[in-house]
């Protein structure tokens, strides 16, 4: 009697095993309905794939990149804020552009650090600098791309103009500032900005540039908030 028990038991558990197996084969090899081509004419989501703006599935790989960010950047590029955001930016480089001995030309090759989305790249492209390079931890293309500010993938002297709206965001200000130096060449400037302040922050801050000469400072108003620009001619 326990030996019948025991083999019953024993079948049982051979018969669990078997089952288990099976069922996790099969969720090994079917393929989820989700991971079917969204692209396929007559697959149903595949309208609706491209035109949300996020995945819906990790599985989800629809070509829809490109179209969605083109149609993504013309919404914020014709919002107010972006508009007035890059208005304020223009109206703080223009004064580079109009004294008479000019800090900013068409032909200048212009970096911004701490880009954000772009609205800085934007303004001096907008304003006629051709060569305008941003970047930010975080790429917003097609005005910025990702890099580290503290170690930027430039080599020295190659920018004339350099920008940073946020300095007073950096992780690590004193390497910061180090590598905009490092990257606009002798003669060029560099401008930033930080939370508005009197002489004595700005003397602080300009303590940072080991390599640079102290220009200005002036209160701006960038993106809706009060800063105070400080302006550097690069010496090393
Ligand atoms: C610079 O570019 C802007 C915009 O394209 C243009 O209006 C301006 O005349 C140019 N300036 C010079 C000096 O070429
Ligand atoms: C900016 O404005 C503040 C407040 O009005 C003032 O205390 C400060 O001195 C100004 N800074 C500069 C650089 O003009």
């Amino acid at each position: 009697m326990e030996k019948h028990v025991q083999i019953l038991l024993n079948k049982i558990s051979y018969a669990s095993i078997t089952i288990a197996t099976v069922v996790l084969l099969g969720l090994i090899i079917q393929t989820p309905s989700t991971c079917v081509d969204p692209t396929a004419p007559d697959h149903p989501t595949s309208k609706r794939a491209s035109q949300t703006l996020f995945p819906t599935s990790t599985c989800d790989y629809t070509h829809r990149a490109f179209t969605s960010l083109e149609k993504k950047n013309r919404r914020l590029w014709s919002s107010k804020m972006w508009i007035h955001a890059v208005d304020s930016y223009k109206a703080l480089f223009s004064t580079f552009q109009a004294q008479t001995r000019s800090h900013l030309f068409n032909h200048s090759r212009a970096l911004v650090v701490s880009a954000g989305p772009g609205q800085a790249v934007m303004a001096l492209r907008e304003m006629g600098v051709a060569d305008v390079t941003g970047v930010e931890v975080v790429d917003s293309p097609p005005l910025v791309s990702r890099a580290d500010p503290h170690n930027l993938p430039f080599f020295d002297d190659v920018f004339d103009f350099g920008f940073s709206g946020y300095l007073d965001r950096a992780l690590f200000p004193i390497r910061y500032v180090e590598e905009m130096e490092r990257t606009v060449k002798i003669g060029g400037i560099c401008v930033v900005a930080v939370e508005e302040c009197g002489d004595e922050e700005v003397r602080e801050i300009v303590k940072f540039f080991r390599k640079s000469r102290f220009l200005n400072a002036r209160n701006v108003s960038l993106a809706g908030e009060e800063r105070t620009a400080i302006v550097m001619r690069v010496q090393k």
